[in-house]
């Protein structure tokens, strides 16, 4: 196994916060996630699976990383428990300064709500929305709605950013698979998150489109120092990340940097 220098459990201080509203809110502070001997099963006694085994592993903030094994190799059950959508494990999870086994329920759907977005293999998109309103949706669970921003604005500015400003009034029904995965991740990028977590974001995409999907997380990557964690099963998709983690039978068996070679600019 390749060890990556991505070990330690660091938590960025406090201090990072730089108080001026000039300042894009991206750079105020790093939320490294940081798995420490996590594990987790299903049922009891003969029927016991042992879905994730003594994972341990730190992701920097602003690394583009996929999650790569055969099916049922736990990589949905490790991105819903850094994503805080699964608290049923042993073991600890740090994201930033926050350890999530230690919160309450309604911190965490605070910080998902405000630190994550989350990508689906089905889009999950409103069929009787357009795609402008379906971006707009985050906008009616925030708690406390931003003054100064107009949803609208936001939200084209967002559809402009995933090339599709013209397609604004299109419903889902109208759009292709990766014109619906670009809208489904103007949503999830509506509330300024700091880590994209994707679950088969290209699963449902031809090799073509599913590349175009990836390419566009590498520039958010790039540009806005996103954090993007992508799990998926297939192999052309997983190179396209900078790093890729490998899991079998719920134990984490290899983690590489990758060698991007670009041909030509
Ligand atoms: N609710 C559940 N009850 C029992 N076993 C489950 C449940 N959800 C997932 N599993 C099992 O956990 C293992 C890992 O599942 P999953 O994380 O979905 O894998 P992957 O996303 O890599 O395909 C599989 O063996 C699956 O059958
Ligand atoms: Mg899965």
């Amino acid at each position: 196994m390749n060890t990556t220098p991505y070990t330690r459990c660091r938590v960025h201080p406090r201090s990072y916060i730089i108080k001026t509203p000039f300042i894009s809110a991206h750079y105020t502070y790093d939320m490294n996630i940081c798995l420490r001997d996590l594990n987790k099963t299903y049922g009891h006694g003969d029927a016991k699976t042992h879905v994730l085994q003594s994972v341990s592993l730190t992701i920097d903030s602003g690394q583009f990383v996929s999650i790569v094994g055969t099916s049922g190799s736990g990589k949905t059950t490790m991105l819903n428990i850094m994503g805080g959508l699964d608290t049923s494990f042993t073991g600890s999870v740090t994201i930033g300064d926050h350890q999530l086994e230690k919160l309450k329920e309604s911190q965490l759907a605070r910080l998902r709500n405000d630190k994550f977005g989350f990508i689906f293999q089905q889009f999950h998109l409103l069929d009787h929305l357009t795609a402008l309103e379906n971006i707009t949706l985050p906008e009616f669970f925030n708690r406390d709605p931003k003054k100064n921003i107009d949803p609208t604005k936001r939200a084209q500015t967002l559809l402009d950013q995933v090339g599709l400003l013209h397609k604004q009034d299109a419903k889902p029904t109208e759009l292709s698979g990766g014109q619906k995965q670009r809208v489904a991740i103007a949503r999830a990028l509506y509330n300024n998150p700091k880590i994209l977590f994707c679950d088969e974001p290209t699963g449902s995409l031809d090799r073509l489109t599913g590349e175009q999907i990836m390419e566009l997380f590498q520039s958010l990557n790039k540009e806005h120092n996103l954090t993007l964690i992508v799990v998926t099963h297939e192999e052309h998709v997983a190179k396209m990340a900078s790093r890729i983690i490998r899991l079998e039978d719920g134990k984490l068996i290899s983690d590489d940097m990758v060698q991007h070679h670009h041909e030509e600019a």
